[in-house]
């Protein structure tokens, strides 16, 4: 995502106001500047002064606020905003949204607006379900304005049902997938991820310390960035990246199976899994027992996923990573000509493994171009734009 974007939050009358505080918090950690607006009702709900602390700016209610210098708050507040977010939006609000009213500051900017707006209903279940609710959305929709969520669950009232606002985290997700630059629109990205898992009887396994960071990273941009993306992840605590195809394989043969179901009209393979090399010959049906005092098992070589990818009569784009503790260039430099690949992804494993940055070196036919130290989803971002360069 590029930086220094600019967002407009306007916050109307709901309980859910509360999750808007937290929302600035995760908008400013990602370097997006926010301008909060807040309806009359809102105020009741969260105070100005809570916004403003967090947003680091002022925040404006009335329509009559002079300390604009033109004295147009609702058009000068939507000119410096790169989008609006609606957040929450109250079933009224959205009424008078698509009916084009302006009797406060947020309507009026909204209907001023000259950027993309988007509206995070939240409202009681009953309310949203109302025939007149459901018309209005799908108005809104239809007006070229983005609708996030609802979400599904319980709510402030006591009931349970669709109706809930998104949860801060959701909507930051949201928000970052609108401002990413659509440069992969119509291509289709298969990504493995994570570690795998070699089962050795029904309770143990060989696996490895993979996080699934760096893949699930690569996913949520590729869709960010407008592509059809297929995750196939092994073992991973991660939550599955919004708007992304993911399915779950934990051994390198039920990996190998699930990426060659899959990979028929791609045209990226990114192998960043951490797959096991080798599996026990066959798994125990019970628990090993201990008895003598060494064991050993058997291990066979598992099929390699890229490799065979990349050998497919016609593949698609194959990028692969190499995790090396030494030797690092060197090794990955190799691995990229054995397995025919036309780039590979560099990292040293100490640098890689778990952790949320990291430090790597993409390697082409052009050579070595070593990058930042970067989170990994800025190196997700350089990664896709390197691979998009290539094609
Ligand atoms: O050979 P090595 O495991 O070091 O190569 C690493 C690259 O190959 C990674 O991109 C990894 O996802 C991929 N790989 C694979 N199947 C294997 C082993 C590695 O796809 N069995």
């Amino acid at each position: 995502m590029q930086k220094n974007k600019s967002l407009v939050l306007g916050i109307t009358g709901g309980i859910a106001a509360y999750k808007a505080a937290e929302l600035v918090r995760l908008l400013i950690k990602s370097n997006i500047s926010v301008q909060v607006v807040m309806t009359e009702s809102a105020t009741k709900f969260i105070t100005p002064m809570t916004m403003q602390a967090l947003s680091g700016k002022p925040v404006y209610v009335g329509m009559w606020d002079s300390t604009i210098d033109n004295g147009m708050p609702h058009i000068e507040l939507s000119r410096e905003a790169d989008a609006i977010l609606i957040a929450p939006a109250s079933a009224e609000f959205v009424a008078k949204l698509l009916h084009g009213r302006a009797d406060d500051l947020l309507s009026t900017l909204c209907l001023a607006r000259d950027c993309p707006l988007l509206v995070a209903p939240a409202m009681n279940k009953q309310m949203w379900e109302n025939p007149a609710t459901q018309r209005n959305f799908e108005q809104l929709k239809a007006d070229n304005i983005a609708v996030l969520g609802p979400g599904n669950g319980e709510q402030a009232c006591g009931e349970t049902g669709d109706g809930r606002m998104l949860e801060a985290e959701e909507l930051l997700a949201h928000i970052k997938a609108h401002f990413t630059p659509k440069i992969l629109t119509g291509k289709k990205i298969l990504i493995t991820a994570g570690a795998t898992l070699e089962m050795i009887d029904p309770v143990r396994g060989i696996t490895n310390l993979s996080s699934g960071k760096m893949g699930y990273a690569l996913a949520q941009t590729a869709a960010n960035m407008g592509a059809e993306v297929t995750l196939v992840s092994g073992v991973s605590h991660l939550s599955a990246p919004m708007n992304v195809n993911t399915q779950y394989a934990s051994s390198a043969s039920a990996m190998y199976a699930k990426v060659m179901e899959n990979i028929q009209s791609q045209d990226i393979f990114i192998g960043v899994a951490a797959v096991a090399d080798y599996a026990p010959n066959e798994i125990a049906n019970q628990k090993i027992k201990k008895s003598a005092d060494s064991l050993t098992i058997n291990l066979k070589r598992n099929p390699d996923i890229l490799a065979d990818v990349a050998n497919l009569p016609s593949p698609p784009f194959c990028v692969g990573f190499a995790a090396e503790s030494e030797n690092v260039i060197e090794y990955a430099t190799q691995k990229r000509t054995a397995k025919k690949l036309p780039l590979i992804v560099a990292n040293e494993v100490t640098s890689a493994m778990g952790n949320d940055d990291n430090q790597v070196t993409l390697i082409d036919d052009n050579g070595n171009h070593p990058l930042q130290r970067a989170s990994k989803l800025n190196i997700a971002t350089e990664i896709l734009n390197h691979i998009q360069r290539m094609l």
